[in-house]
C-alpha cells in the first residue's frame, strides 16, 4: 500500500526553545512514527529575508539540526535533510515560476504584512515575492500529501494545491485538450457555456470553490453530454489532467500553547524563552526572576494564580496535586513564590534530560550529524530527481 508522506521544513533562525518542542517538534516526533517523513532545513528561505547578512545560516542550520535530534526526531525514521543541498528545489521553482501568475503571489496575505512586519530591511526583492512558490517546490518535489504547518503557512499550502491544478491541467493533458474542451463547452449551448466559463474563470483565479460547486451542478443537470465531453468539461473547469504534481493537504500543527517567561507566548521576539538545551543553572535563574502576581509584594500578601505567568507554566508541568498546592497556597499567602517555582524548575529539566542527553551524544560525534544529513541529503535527493524526470518529460524538456 501506498504511504502518505509529510513533508515539513523550518526556517534555521538560531537555538530553539520549548515553544518550538511543544509545538512543532513534538508533532514531528509522533508523526515520524505514523508516516515516511521528509524534514528540512530551509536554508533558502532564510535567504529571502536574510539577504544581506548569510553568515549565520550555516552555523543555525547545524545547530538546528543538533536540535531536532536531541527533541527526539530520529534519523533511522524520519529522512532530515537540508534544501540548499537539494538543487531540484531550485529547478523546480524555475519551472513553475513560468507559469506563476504574478497576481497569485502578490495576494498571498504573508507578502504584504510581512513586508509591512519586517519593514526595517527592503524586502521589495524578486526572492522574497516568490517566496510562496518556493515553498510549493519543496513540498511538491516529495509529492508530499501531508504538510504539517502552522496557522500562518496555510495560505502557502492553499496557493501550492491551486498551483497543482494549474499545473496538471497545462501539462498533464490529452493532446489537443484544450481544443476539445472548448468544442465541448460550445455543446452546453450559448447561455450555459457563458456561465461555465465565468464560474470556471472564477475558480482559476480566484480559487472560488463555491463557483466550482455550481459548474458541477450545471454539469449534472445536462443530459446530453457523451462520457468523454463530461470529463473534459470537469477537467477543464479544475484544470486537472494526468496527475503529474500530486496536491498536498496541510496538517494544521496546534499554535504552541507554550507560555514564555512573562506570560506572553514564548517567542524569540519576546524575549522570553527558555532554549531546548539551556544550560540547568541558567533554567533556575530564569525561572526565578520570572515576575509573579504583582499583588504579592510580601511574602504574607495573598496572591491569584491566573494574575501569575509562573501558574501557565504549571499548567504545562504540573500535575493536580502540584496545582493544588499552588491553587491554596498562593491564596492563603501559605507558601511562597520561590516555592512555588521550583516544581516548574523541575518540570522543565525533566523535559530537557533526555533531550540534553541525545544533544551530548550527538554533539560528541560531529561526523555522525554530517552523515545523517549527507544520508538524508541523497535519499531526498532520489525522491526529487524522480519527480524532476516527470515534470521536464511534461514540460518537453526531456533531452534523453
Ligand atoms: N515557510 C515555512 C516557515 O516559514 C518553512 C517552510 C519552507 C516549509 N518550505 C516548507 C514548511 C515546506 C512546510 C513545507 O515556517
Ligand atoms: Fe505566582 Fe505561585 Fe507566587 Fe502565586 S505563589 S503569585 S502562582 S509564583
Amino acid at each position: 500500500m501506498y504511504a502518505e508522506r509529510v513533508l515539513s521544513g523550518m526556517r534555521p533562525t538560531g537555538a530553539l526553545h520549548l515553544g518550538h518542542y511543544h509545538g512543532v517538534l513534538a508533532n514531528w516526533v509522533k508523526l515520524q512514527h505514523q508516516y515516511p517523513c521528509l524534514f528540512f532545513v530551509a536554508d533558502w528561505h532564510a535567504l529571502t529575508t536574510q539577504y544581506d547578512d548569510p553568515r549565520l545560516i550555516h552555523q543555525n542550520s547545524m545547530e538546528m539540526v543538533v536540535d531536532w535530534l536531541a527533541a527526539g526526531v530520529d534519523p533511522s525514521q524520519a529522512t532530515i535533510f537540508i534544501q540548499s543541498r537539494v538543487p531540484e528545489h531550485a529547478e523546480l521553482h524555475l519551472l513553475l515560476s513560468m507559469m506563476t501568475p504574478l497576481g497569485w503571489l502578490e495576494r498571498v496575505p504573508t507578502y504584504k504584512d510581512q513586508q509591512e512586519k519586517l519593514s526595517s530591511k527592503d524586502l521589495s526583492t524578486y526572492g522574497f515575492l516568490g517566496y510562496p512558490l518556493l515553498m510549493s517546490a519543496d513540498i511538491l518535489i516529495y509529492r508530499a500529501d501531508k504538510v504539517p504547518v502552522g496557522e500562518d503557512q496555510l495560505p502557502h499550502v492553499e496557493f501550492t494545491r491551486e498551483l497543482v491544478r494549474r499545473f496538471n491541467h497545462m501539462y498533464g493533458r490529452e493532446p489537443g485538450f484544450e481544443e476539445k474542451a472548448r468544442e465541448a463547452v460550445k455543446k452546453l449551448g450559448s447561455k450555459r457555456a457563458r456561465l461555465y466559463d465565468d464560474l470556471r474563470t472564477r475558480f482559476q483565479q480566484k480559487g472560488d470553490k463555491e463557483a466550482v460547486e455550481q459548474a458541477h451542478a450545471l454539469l449534472d443537470e445536462i443530459q446530453h453530454l457523451s462520457v468523454a465531453d463530461r470529463e473534459r468539461l470537469f477537467g477543464y473547469l479544475e484544470g486537472t489532467g494526468k496527475m503529474i504534481l500530486a496536491e498536498p493537504g496541510a496538517l494544521l500543527t496546534e499554535a504552541s500553547r507554550m507560555p514564555g517567561l512573562d506570560g506572553q507566548k514564548m517567542s524569540k521576539s519576546y524575549n522570553n524563552t527558555i532554549t531546548l538545551r539551556e544550560a540547568e543553572d541558567s533554567v533556575a535563574k530564569k525561572v526565578r526572576s520570572m515576575p509573579t502576581d504583582p499583588a504579592r509584594m510580601r511574602r504574607t500578601d495573598p496572591g491569584d494564580p491566573l494574575k501569575c505567568p509562573v501558574w501557565q507554566l504549571h499548567l504545562v508541568y504540573s500535575d493536580d496535586t502540584c496545582r493544588a498546592w499552588v491553587q491554596e497556597g498562593c491564596k492563603s499567602a501559605g507558601i511562597g513564590c520561590i516555592d512555588c517555582k521550583q516544581p516548574v524548575i523541575e518540570g522543565i529539566l525533566k523535559e530537557q534530560a533526555p533531550m540534553r542527553e541525545r544533544a551530548r551524544y550527538y554533539q560528541e560525534d560531529p561526523d555522525l550529524v554530517k552523515r545523517i544529513i549527507n544520508d538524508g541529503c541523497e535519499k531526498a535527493r532520489d525522491l526529487a530527481r524522480e519527480t524532476m524526470r516527470d515534470v521536464r518529460e511534461a514540460m518537453g524538456l526531456d533531452y534523453s
